[in-house]
């Protein structure tokens, strides 16, 4: 069997490009042409995508899945699900975590991809028994990353353990693109002599590289890679879809997908593409290759933070300094991956080092959090003299961080009663709290006019 390949465009596609804003219309618009494509799995929903359907779309993220499922009767829908943050940025309790999956599963979801930014085993066992438990397929993803503890090694023992753990595949997850092509063949062959688990990678072209790391992971053995239908590939989103089918053909990778629906769904995908260059939410600048990620290794959108920041603060002068502080406050956090939240804390607690002149002089709340082990084990002892001048004797938690955690949807189920109608509902506002209330509520006002509810 040839490669198979995830569609990432209604995800990651339009996440990396242009802020997660297609709606729900644009997502259904070349659906059906996709369905009829081939792929192992499309990938539909993740955090950011139900973050921006409640915040800046006014619509009901659970409504698009729905929406999504009625039309796609052959392919997969997957989703991105981070850990015990589920689809948030904080740890919530393990009801919630079960609820979220099941309520996932039922609405349209076939395989969740769960993965957590520190690749804490056990920040992931809840939402893994869960997916088993109400019948969805399991994939684990990897944060992958480069340090010293960042092995091949490393990642092999992590795969066993994601074996035993009962999951179906194994993803490695570069959010950053910075997995380079000779490391990938080396990668991906331990992994698949270590590993009876089918191996996907996941990838974003950011620094110029994916297209060449695909091949090598390919020829090391690679089951599964994600690419992004043309229209949204490329730049800070992953391969071209179409590309990579025909760069496959005569070879025994071939992924033999279906070029005439592919076709037929990149030319209906063009106009909402070309709304989005126009309405300047696709900056072209995304569309070029930036090779700093690769010599700095932190993600694209850490470094556009990072820019903002210092400009805010009128110290643009300053980012290489922070640049080069950035790999010594990982060092001391004890080599975090920089994904989600961690970059954004790392690459704070960097440019506060650097303004400040004094290196942890002033810690933000999260990095405080974190070496309390409230995000979970670091991947590698932390500085302990600098744990010590932020912490002090405080107790350092080595137990699972949502283990202290009461149960806590029933509890907003009955506060909510009055807005939630289904406990969809209250899951969004379990994870959204005030974005997702403001939509509910907006929701019943807007449909007051209407005196006679059908039920149907
Ligand atoms: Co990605």
């Amino acid at each position: 069997m040839g490669v198979q390949v995830v569609e990432t465009a209604l995800r990651d596609g339009h996440q990396s490009l242009f802020a997660t804003r297609m709606t729900t219309e644009e997502v259904l618009l070349a659906l059906a042409e996709l369905d009829k494509v081939g792929y192992r799995a499309i990938e539909i929903w993740g955090g950011a995508t139900f973050d921006a359907c409640l915040r800046f779309l006014d619509e009901d993220p659970w409504e698009r899945l729905r929406l999504a499922k009625k039309v796609c009767k052959h392919t997969k829908l997957q989703m991105l699900f981070r850990g015990q943050n589920i689809l948030g940025y904080r740890h919530y309790a393990d009801d919630v975590v079960e609820k979220f999956v099941q309520k996932s599963l039922e609405n349209g979801i076939d395989i969740i991809r769960i993965f957590d930014a520190l690749n804490d085993i056990r920040n992931l066992e809840c939402a893994v028994r869960a997916t088993k438990k109400y019948g969805g397929e399991c994939q684990i993803a990897l944060s992958y990353t480069t340090s010293p503890v960042h092995t091949v090694e490393y990642y092999v023992e992590l795969a066993k353990k994601v074996e035993s753990l009962g999951a179906d595949s194994l993803c490695i997850k570069d959010m950053a693109g910075v997995l380079l092509p000779g490391d990938a063949y080396r990668l991906i062959k331990a992994l698949k002599e270590n590993t009876k688990l089918p191996i996907e990678l996941h990838s974003h072209c950011t620094g110029g590289l994916c297209e060449m790391t695909y091949l090598k992971a390919i020829e090391a053995g690679v089951d599964i890679v994600d690419c992004a239908l043309s229209p949204f590939s490329g730049g800070t989103s992953q391969p071209c879809t179409e590309s990579l089918n025909f760069a496959l053909r005569g070879t025994p990778y071939d992924p033999k997908l279906n070029v005439d629906m592919l076709n037929a769904a990149a030319s209906k995908m063009q106009p909402v593409r070309a709304k989005y260059i126009a309405n300047g939410l696709l900056n072209p600048k995304v569309l070029s290759v930036n090779a700093n990620i690769i010599k700095y290794q932190v993600p694209g959108g850490m470094l556009s933070n990072l820019i903002n920041q210092l400009k805010q603060q009128g110290a643009s002068d300053r980012l290489d300094e922070v640049l080069q502080e950035v790999p010594n406050v990982r060092r001391d956090m004890g080599y975090p991956p920089l994904v989600t939240p961690l970059s954004q804390m790392v690459g704070t607690q960097a440019v506060l080092n650097v303004l400040l002149g004094e290196r942890y002089k002033n810690v933000p709340k999260e990095i405080n959090e974190y070496l309390h082990g409230r995000y979970g084990a670091a991947p590698a002892p932390v500085d302990e003299e600098i744990r010590h001048k932020i912490i002090g004797d405080d107790e350092v938690i080595t137990y699972r961080p949502a283990d202290d955690l009461k149960p806590e949807f029933e509890g907003l189920k009955k506060q909510y009663k009055k807005i939630a109608k289904t406990d969809e509902d209250v899951l969004s506002i379990a994870l959204f709290g005030d974005v997702a209330i403001k939509f509910l509520e907006k929701r019943i006002a807007d449909a007051k006019p209407t005196l006679i509810q059908v039920e149907a």
